[in-house]
């Protein structure tokens, strides 16, 4: 008999935080199976033949460590990857769909699950981390929870390693239940985490390790099947406690991925993702991936001035402008706020513009960049002006936008931050229909034929790169030299990934390119700015990626 899911719901796109979600009602036909997290047994079927080797031997290692560590074997190992993203950036939690893919490189967590009648049966839940070799100058101490309702300590700019797994697994226990789901009370746990995706280089790290914990918890303490959806949703929730307003890109990239797709995650009416093909041209198309090393500080410390005041800039223009352009009230996101996607349907509803062709699409953005610059007619407010905008008293504004997540901002960008958004969104949509139509047209095509193919795709990343340099301002003088080297030395186009201000590029490269890209920036950029990178240091900081496999139980039998 097929066991219950875990439901798609609760969603944190609609329901007001923290208050809890509405009761859930169970699904009156089962999911499909590809909207499960899938069980996998073999290693195969996470990792390419190119990464299996190399992955063997590492989970060989983690077993051993493991029996050796806790005189039991593993039962299962919750697997997520980290991601990288292609297009759209900081346009998620503006609810406009977004083009990322999984990595290879993930946060293992393999856990033991001791039954009440094992003589060190303790009810505790010991969590050690192989990584503390590999990343020596990190602390990652073995950690001992005996009360699973522990405080999560994130005061401070101090962040312990173990606060993602504790916030993986409230979330287990919070969602568990407002599911109704048949769980069981926390059991005795060994865990032990193993993660090869590079800490605070804008991977996603920290999202991999909380989809981990919440799905290595709920597989301790359920039997039913995990929808992905669920997993997304809970995660994004999950990950808040840490002072993160995160949109969801990256736990969707994460639990969604495909082997050798992109991702078209998309957050309404519910978030989903459409795998995208990537690798069909001639000759390959290829994604490099280029670690500035200017590290992206937990955004527990940095998002007050960063990412924190970029949510609540787009969220506060579109409050604006629907209140200027009488649009209506606009959905609210996550019981925050209004959003620019918002705006912008409704922008299109009232004018009876039916959109789905380029055309359409482009004449919607112009119009509605054109309200932003009608509306916001310089680059910087401060918020007294912004709450006159809004019709608020500045004390309310500060209030209710301010204070969920901490931000330090005395003026605010609505006019810059907007126009990002809207085009950034155009580009996402361009660059998606291009990637699609490589399968149509290209595999037919010479390699020079197929150029202006790459080069489509590479301008609208560099006009990607342009917009959140200047207009979002989330680049930084290292990122922007990486994407400059990597364009010089043949890559068709190249931008900064994920939450920026330090961090990753990634550069569109064609196959026969990749060589002569990865040696211009070690020769340029690594070699220049840190010249003491031993070999493997700077394998790991430039390589070339493809886009793996998604999140997975795993119960393996072939190590
Ligand atoms: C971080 C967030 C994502 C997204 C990116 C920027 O990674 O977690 O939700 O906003 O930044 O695109």
């Amino acid at each position: 008999m097929a066991s219950a899911s875990i439901p798609a719901s609760p969603s944190p796109w609609t329901t007001p935080h923290p208050s809890p979600p509405p009761t859930y009602s169970p699904p009156l036909s089962f999911p499909p199976p590809e909207d499960l997290v899938p069980t996998v047994t073999r290693l195969h079927d996470i990792y390419s033949s190119v990464d299996l080797p190399h992955q063997t031997s590492r989970w060989h290692a983690l077993v051993a460590r493991f029996k050796a560590l806790y005189d039991r074997p593993m039962t299962f190992v919750a697997r997520s990857p980290g991601r990288v993203n292609l297009i759209g950036e900081h346009i998620d939690y503006s609810w406009f769909p977004v083009l990322p893919m999984a990595t290879v490189h993930d946060v293992l967590v393999a856990v033991c699950v001791l039954p009440q009648n094992d003589p060190v049966a303790d009810d505790r839940i010991i969590l050690s981390n192989v990584s503390s070799s590999k990343y020596p100058t990190r602390v990652f101490n073995t950690r001992d929870f005996q009360d699973p309702f522990f405080e999560i300590s994130t005061t401070g700019t101090d962040v312990d390693w173990s606060a993602y797994f504790l916030a993986g697994l409230k979330g287990a226990l919070m969602f568990s239940k407002l599911c109704a789901a048949e769980t069981s009370p926390l059991p005795t746990m060994r865990i032990l985490v193993d993660g090869d995706i590079p800490p605070c280089a804008g991977l996603s790290a920290s999202s991999a390790f909380v989809c981990s914990s919440l799905l290595a918890v709920l597989a301790a303490t359920t039997s039913s099947t995990i929808e992905k959806s669920f997993l997304v949703n809970s995660s994004v929730i999950s990950e808040r406690v840490l002072g993160v307003n995160s949109g969801g890109m990256d736990q969707a990239a994460s639990v969604f991925g495909v082997r050798d797709h992109a991702l078209l995650v998309d957050f309404r009416p519910l978030v989903s993702a459409k795998p995208v093909r990537v690798l069909d041209t001639v000759p390959p198309l290829c994604f490099v991936l280029a670690n500035s090393l200017v590290v992206t500080a937990n955004r527990a410390e940095t998002g007050p001035d960063t990412y924190n005041v970029r949510v609540v800039e787009t969220v506060l223009a579109a409050e604006i402008l629907a209140r200027k352009y009488n649009v209506g009230r606009l959905e609210i996101r996550d019981g925050f706020g209004g959003t620019l996607r918002g705006f912008y349907d409704r922008v299109c509803e009232q004018e009876g513009w039916t959109m789905g062709d380029r055309e359409s699409e482009e004449r919607a953005v112009r119009e509605v960049v054109r309200r932003v610059q009608e509306t916001f007619d310089r680059d910087q407010y401060s918020l007294d002006e912004v709450a006159e905008k809004l019709g608020q008293k500045t004390e309310d504004m500060v209030r209710k936008y301010m204070t969920r997540f901490p931000i330090r901002a005395k003026y605010l960008n609505l006019r810059d931050r907007s126009i990002h958004v809207i085009e950034e969104s155009f580009r996402v949509k361009c660059f998606s229909s291009l990637l699609a139509s490589s399968t149509v047209h290209l595999r037919t095509l010479s390699g020079s034929e197929s150029r202006p193919y790459f080069d489509a795709l590479g301008a609208l990343m560099n006009a990607s790169q342009a917009s959140c340099a200047n207009f979002f301002e989330c680049s930084c003088p290292e990122v922007d030299e990486l994407t400059q080297i990597a364009r010089r030395y043949g890559a068709a186009g190249s931008r900064m990934t994920g939450t920026g201000w330090g961090g990753c590029t990634v550069s569109l490269v064609r196959a026969d390119k990749v060589a002569d890209v990865i040696n211009g920036l070690k020769k340029e950029y690594y070699a220049v700015r840190y010249p003491g990178l031993s070999a493997s240091q700077l394998e790991e900081a430039v390589f070339a990626i493809r886009p793996g496999n998604g999140t997975a139980l795993a119960k393996i039998e072939d190590v």
